[in-house]
């Protein structure tokens, strides 16, 4: 199993700074559960520092941070108290800054999260617009309303939450009877701004300059396609017409982005080096996804159609060709997403019954079968890595790590656990401090002698560790190794579909061929160099729930077993 090397002409299109952010490896770092360097048992920027040298080893081209920001924690840091400080946990502004430049001097981009839809209530905006009296100009910046029903008792709308419960909390006024009510679409510590004030627009403007002006090299868009309501505030539509929902995907947000694209295009016009913005944005209609992504707008945004869909192959494989067709119709590049910090970890996820992901559906004690798990992460690990686009991966994917589901009740701390009444399990399963060493009190996460982890680890947590991986060939964190340095090989290489059976996927870019194995049955490879394969092979033969990348003698040479599909039904990036 040698690794190719680059040929020039790859490696040369991989270091072109106009291009990094079309098939970059980008990292998710959640800073509260990577690494704590001063030992209060919180992850911090100190410990991001301390273990570049594992990030770079990795092969990622960029870091994503989730909000580093002041804030009171209320919703793991989406809720900010101040855009322009660090949470005093986390460390101060200069080591953020520190931490910008030393992974730039590894090769290593930043990309900060920004928080537009809410701020925390604790902001001083929001403060002083509850100090203030009902019709004043301070709580224009948000969605201040009196109550439905005589006495103003009913909620001006009956909007969903997002985390479940209530979207309208009511005010009490100074003399302790009850006031307005405002709107927050998260929890009631995350006050939903009013995107058609000019302070809101120009003070979001001045905070992508601030962090732009230290070095970052894009922006990671927080619940992007939700900032612009309706004035009117009505009640949600049975079949809004599209753009017109009155709190999701509305037209006018593309105006918003389109003033932040002229911002990060003007500071990557000054030294040529692209500045980003990468949007989040959940929507179920493809195509009005992709008007987020048109060259005017944002460069990229994440996958989540491919994130969610089922271990099933022509799930994925339609999944694959929607999310191909549209990128080409608007030229921006794909990403391929397998978990972040808010949805169940891969290797848990695919050892279900049900493969497919959603919010709705998490519960607590659903079996889960973890070996086989991990092999089918382990094969998206591999088809992530080479289709065309941008792979994102979040911190502990590389080590294979699985949802933690038994933390003790008392030591959960997601508002979405807690808002729905106690039947959501919550995120903090897949937030739970990373392990760094194979034994120890935190396992590496913290230094000896230290607090305990903010979120307890689980027994056995230290098997998973980046120690014992390092040490292990065939650890999922190897495999991640070698996916990320042969795909900087493929950069731009075209897509193609290979004829196969149904319950498999096959593709070739350039000399490359993917093959991925759904079925029950093990499948004879096809010709070829193995580049990297998920599971051991029995003999020529891919097991179940494996997939393996070959490298092709030949660019032309037909291959064995799988021949090209027509090229009507083949997309070419
Ligand atoms: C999406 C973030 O990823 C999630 O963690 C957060 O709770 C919501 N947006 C609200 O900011
Ligand atoms: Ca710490």
């Amino acid at each position: 199993m040698t690794l190719r090397l680059q040929t020039p002409t790859a490696d040369a299109r991989a270091q072109d700074p106009a291009l990094w952010w079309r098939h970059a490896a980008v990292y998710e770092v959640y800073p509260r559960s990577f690494a704590d360097g001063n030992g209060d048992g919180i992850g911090d920027l100190a410990g991001v520092r301390a273990h570049l040298d594992y990030l770079q080893q990795l092969g990622i081209d960029a870091i994503w941070f989730t909000p580093w920001y002041a804030s009171p924690l209320a919703d793991g840091g989406y809720d900010v108290a101040d855009y322009r400080e660090i949470h005093p946990s986390f460390g101060t502004l200069s080591d953020a800054e520190e931490l910008i430049r030393e992974a730039a001097a590894r090769g290593i981009r930043t990309i900060i999260d920004i928080v537009p839809n809410h701020i925390s209530s604790l902001h001083p905006w929001f403060q002083e617009a509850l100090a203030a009296p009902a019709g004043s100009a301070a709580r224009e910046r948000f969605w201040f309303r009196p109550g439905k029903g005589e006495n103003g008792e009913e909620m001006p709308t009956r909007w969903p939450n997002n985390f479940a419960g209530d979207s309208w909390t009511r005010t009490v006024n100074p003399d302790g009877t009850p006031g307005e009510w405002y709107l927050h679409l998260f929890a009631p510590e995350q006050p939903d701004l009013n995107w058609n004030h000019p302070d809101v627009r120009a003070e979001f403007e001045s905070v992508l300059r601030f962090w732009f002006d230290r070095g970052v090299a894009g922006i990671r868009i927080d619940s992007a396609a939700l900032l612009v309501k309706d004035p009117q505030l009505p009640e949600i539509p049975q079949d809004p017409a599209p753009g017109q929902h009155p709190n999701l995907d509305r037209d006018e947000l593309h105006d918003i982005y389109r003033s932040w694209r002229r911002i990060a295009d003007e500071y990557s016009a000054r030294d040529g080096q692209q500045r980003i913005l990468v949007g989040e944005v959940w929507l179920a209609d493809i195509q009005r996804f992709a008007m987020f992504l048109r060259s005017d707008e944002m460069h990229t945004a994440f996958n989540f159609d491919f994130m969610t869909r089922p271990w099933d192959a022509s799930e994925l494989r339609a999944s694959i060709q929607e999310t191909l067709d549209v990128h080409a119709q608007v030229g921006a590049p794909p990403t391929w997403v397998l978990s972040n910090h808010d949805v169940t970890r891969p290797v848990t996820r695919l050892g279900r019954a049900d493969t497919a992901f959603a919010f709705q559906r998490k519960r607590f004690d659903t079996p889960v079968d973890l070996e086989l798990g991990s092999r089918r992460a382990r094969a998206a690990a591999v088809l992530a890595a080479t289709l065309p686009g941008v792979m994102y991966l979040y911190q502990g994917e590389e080590l294979g790590l699985p949802e933690v589901e038994d933390i003790p009740l008392d030591r959960l701390d997601d508002p979405m656990h807690f808002r729905s009444g106690g039947t959501d399990p919550g995120r903090d399963g897949c937030r739970v401090p990373l392990p760094w060493t194979a034994e120890g009190a935190s396992f590496g996460f913290s230094p000896a002698g230290a607090s305990e982890p903010w979120l307890p680890q689980p027994e056995g947590w230290g098997g998973y560790s980046i120690e014992r991986a390092q040490q292990d060939p065939e650890s999922t964190l190897a495999l991640y190794r070698r996916l990320l340095a042969a795909r900087r090989e493929l950069a731009d290489e075209p897509f193609e579909w290979l004829a196969s059976s149904a319950d498999t996927i096959a593709y070739r870019r350039g000399r490359t061929t993917v093959l991925v194995n759904f079925s029950a049955e093990s499948i004879p490879l096809p010709e070829g160099e193995i580049v990297a394969v998920s599971s051991r092979l029995a003999g020529r033969c891919l097991p179940p729930d494996a997939a393996v990348w070959l490298t092709a003698p030949e660019a032309t040479a037909p291959q064995a077993g799988i021949s090209p599909l027509p090229t009507s039904l083949s997309t070419k990036l």
